[in-house]
């Protein structure tokens, strides 16, 4: 029988690193979970009742855990130190600068990580990739450990990515569809792979626990997202098909979800996808297709289609506008990158109130979870002197008045629980709603009188 994990550090106390830590701190009791970050900010908040992010059930978690067998610390070498087992989970941003600008993954941070690992490592240790990286990046923290390991002591790389959602990362930790834990074929590698699968033995069941060679295990990450990210641009590319010839994008959806090799979820048309990783990863699968170019044409299509989307409606608004919006207040209804979350990396919405600004409206920004500050900075918006011809406003309460147009980016719950017929009477006329997640109640709208304008259907 090996040896059971008995403190892990996890570095990175973003979107995954904290989730992922605080599912295990619960269910593993015996074992002690440290989340380390280089960011004291982030670090003191999650040691404080308001934390850096939202995500539903996640505060519960903390709450159950924290000083328990859950810390956050920025001290990158005593947590480090004392842990048998070590989750990267730093972000892995596309790079921004030379080469591979645009597209290749930038890893420094991981690099940094494994640094800071072998820097302090005076014991063993599992280091497991959970961050999302380019296929082999395994092979670069393993000549980095090698090369600068203690005599005597030998480090094991394994990958782990992660697949939870945001906006139900707890609930997708608890009962992942499954786990993937990729090893080397040596002795010491499958002996760290079982040492991490009995981790996740404590709550999931056997049969999820997939293990595989670190090259799969990397490159079904990058593919897991691709063809989420390639299957949304379809039904969004089905939905330019459908406002050009009268068919209605959900029921296209609906039938062809009903194929059981196709599957009904992740069907739903929309203003086009955000979030950090989808584009991202999409892109830094295209990048070791260098010497395959048909191939790496082929994902860098999903992008694109992408971007059209987003362009396509939000120009759809300036043209239903009578060719301009110069001057004219829109009310945007939600920032984030989906509902759920506030987090608004990559999210569509920036691109549409940006298209919007340059052509001149005054936008009237809400959100449930975002902050304000957030949405400006998103926009390169200063903070408004004057209220009245900000070129953005951010309010807490909706107010639609005088607007020419409500436009929903995000599918949060509440926003179908509106009042629409009073927002109608406040709004200038004609007054449009241009529907960004087919989530409102169209008919009704029409009802009232609005002209409303739905992804993939003529209304
Ligand atoms: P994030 O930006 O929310 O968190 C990363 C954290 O790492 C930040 O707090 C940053 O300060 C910290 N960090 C960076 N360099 C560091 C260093 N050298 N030492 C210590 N801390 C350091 O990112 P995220 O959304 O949690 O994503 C992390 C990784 O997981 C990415 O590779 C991403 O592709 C992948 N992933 C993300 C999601 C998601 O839903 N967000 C889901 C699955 C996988
Ligand atoms: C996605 C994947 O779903 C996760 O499995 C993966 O772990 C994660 O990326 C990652 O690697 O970061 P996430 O980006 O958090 O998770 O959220 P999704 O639910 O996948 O949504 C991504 C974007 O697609 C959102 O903007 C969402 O609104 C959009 N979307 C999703 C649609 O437009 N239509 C759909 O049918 C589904």
């Amino acid at each position: 029988p090996h040896q059971p994990i008995r403190r892990i550090c996890c570095i990175g106390a973003g979107y995954v690193g904290v989730p992922s830590s605080a599912v295990i701190a619960s269910k593993c009791p015996d074992i002690d979970v440290t989340v380390v970050d280089i960011s004291a900010a982030k670090v003191a908040a999650w040691n404080s009742d308001r934390h850096p992010l939202y995500e539903p059930g996640l505060s519960e978690l903390i709450s159950q855990t924290r000083g328990v067998n859950l810390h956050f610390s920025c001290d990158m070498i005593g947590p480090l130190e004392g842990a048998d087992l070590v989750f990267i989970c730093v972000n892995t941003p596309t790079k921004a600068y030379g080469l591979g600008q645009g597209k290749a993954a930038d890893l420094t941070t991981l690099e940094a990580a494994a640094r800071h690992i072998v820097r302090t490592a005076s014991q063993p240790k599992i280091v497991v990739e959970k961050s999302t990286v380019p296929v082999r990046a395994a092979e670069s923290i393993c000549t980095i450990l090698r090369a600068n390991e203690r005599p005597g002591v030998r480090h094991t790389v394994l990958s782990n990515p992660e697949f939870l959602a945001e906006g139900s990362a707890v609930q997708d930790l608890l009962r992942p569809d499954r786990v993937l834990i990729g090893g080397e074929r040596t002795d010491e590698g499958q002996e760290a792979v079982q040492r991490l699968v009995s981790v996740y033995a404590r709550w999931v069941p056997k049969e999820r626990l997939v293990t595989m060679n670190l090259w799969s295990s990397e490159l079904s990450k990058l593919v897991a997202n691709a063809m989420l990210a390639q299957r949304i641009s379809s039904i969004n590319a089905a939905s330019a098909i459908c406002e050009a010839t009268g068919a209605d994008v959900s029921e296209v959806a609906l039938a062809v979800g009903a194929d059981s090799r196709i599957g009904p979820r992740f069907l739903c048309a929309s203003l086009g996808f955000g979030g950090s990783c989808f584009q991202k990863d999409v892109l830094n699968f295209g990048v070791p297709c260098l010497n395959l170019p048909e191939v790496a044409r082929y994902w860098e299509s999903v992008v694109t289609l992408n971007q059209y989307q987003k362009y396509r409606f939000a120009d759809k608004i300036i043209v239903d506008l009578f060719n301009t919006v110069k001057g004219k207040r829109i009310a945007v209804l939600g920032f984030a990158f989906k509902k759920d979350t506030g987090d608004t990396r990559e999210s569509p919405a920036i691109d549409v109130c940006r298209r919007l600004i340059d052509e001149g409206a005054l936008l009237r920004v809400y959100d449930p979870k975002v902050a304000s500050s957030q949405i400006r900075l998103d926009l390169n918006q200063p903070e408004p002197d004057e209220a009245s011809d900000a070129a953005v406003l951010t309010v807490r309460l909706l107010s639609c008045e005088g607007a020419h147009a409500v436009v929903i980016c995000t599918e949060w719950s509440e926003f179908s629980q509106l009042d629409f017929g009073r927002i109608f009477a406040s709004m200038a006329k004609p007054a449009f709603v241009f529907d960004g997640r087919n989530v409102l109640d169209h008919e009704a709208l029409l009802r009232i009188g609005f002209r409303v304008r739905a992804v993939g259907k003529r209304l």
